[in-house]
């Protein structure tokens, strides 16, 4: 606000004055963007933070997880860097990779899940600070699992099924889908503490099937378990619509050629067996 005033009024006097002035020193347009948005456990994330000095000069870029600082650049100590652990967790930092507009985290814990900004300060002195998300989550161990009541279904069946996710940081969200189109349930996922006071996820559907449910006879029910920015683990797709001991058409049409073709080879042959 102060900054743009004060761009303002120097366009406003002689250009030339303010450059004598050696004015228009104005940090400005400070960023903060994580990449990727949202991070596996374990893995990588890079904190970029933008700014535009505009004939200022940087001091320093200090990261914070909410109040905690975790990262700081220096422009022109030695060393540039310093890491801080936040509480009893230590912080990796890829420091061949980090410098003045970013830090590289390896190993991403939980911890840095959250607010995150970063602050930067110039001189003559002037400090701004921009902020954005940091998303870790961590993948439930194995795929979900999904109990049918029936083997097979037919049209007019109420299909019974439950779905369970091993624990998932945030908890994960299931839903079901039958041929890949996603069916409504009465209740939303129901989350369950387990003894090491992790979430793990269950739901249920109950549904009376119609038309809409078969695609060529077939039925195919999978759960999928959906974690924010897209990640999702899907359970073995489950087959409730075809029966294997049903005929199969292609037999029935090859049959009938055959019989076609052994009455012709009778008509052809009736008068030598008259004979
Ligand atoms: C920091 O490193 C990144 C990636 O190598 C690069 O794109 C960026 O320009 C560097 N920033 C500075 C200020 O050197
Ligand atoms: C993160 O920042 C937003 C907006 O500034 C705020 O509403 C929210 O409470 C913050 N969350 C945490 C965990 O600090
Ligand atoms: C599904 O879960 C409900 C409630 O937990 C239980 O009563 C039912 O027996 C389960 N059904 C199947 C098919 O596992
Ligand atoms: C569901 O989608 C997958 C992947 O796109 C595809 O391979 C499969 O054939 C689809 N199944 C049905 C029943 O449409």
């Amino acid at each position: 606000m102060a900054c743009s005033t004060m761009a303002a009024l120097w366009v406003y006097t002689v250009v030339l004055l303010a450059l004598e002035a050696g004015g228009g020193a104005c940090l400005r347009d400070v960023t903060l963007s994580v990449h990727p948005p949202a991070v596996e456990r374990g893995q990588q994330a890079r904190l970029v933070c933008n700014y535009d000095l505009e004939n200022t000069k940087l001091y320093s870029v200090k990261y914070y997880r909410g109040q905690r600082e975790f990262f700081r650049f220096f422009a022109s100590e030695k060393p540039q860097t310093k890491v801080f652990a936040i509480g009893k967790v230590p912080i990796n930092v890829d420091l061949s990779r980090s410098n003045a507009t970013q830090v590289v985290l390896t190993n991403v814990d939980h911890a840095l899940a959250g607010n995150v900004t970063c602050e930067v300060t110039v001189e003559p002195f002037r400090m701004l600070i921009a902020g954005a998300i940091l998303t870790v989550v961590e993948l439930p161990r194995s795929p979900p699992k999904l109990w049918v009541h029936q083997d097979r279904y037919e049209l007019g069946d109420q299909l019974l099924a439950n779905c369970s996710a091993p624990p998932a940081v945030p908890p994960a969200q299931l839903s079901f889908q039958i041929n890949n189109v996603t069916m409504p349930t009465a209740m939303d996922t129901a989350y369950h503490f387990t003894a090491d006071r992790e979430m793990w996820s269950a739901l249920s559907l109950s549904m009376r099937l119609d038309h809409r449910h078969f695609q060529n006879g077939r039925l195919t029910l999978q759960c999928t378990a959906k974690l924010p920015a897209g990640f999702a683990v899907k359970s073995e797709p489950q087959e409730l619509g075809v029966r294997p001991s049903e005929p199969v058409p292609e037999r029935v049409t090859s049959s009938s050629g055959w019989r076609a073709r052994a009455l012709l080879l009778l008509v052809i042959l009736a008068p030598c067996i008259r004979r």
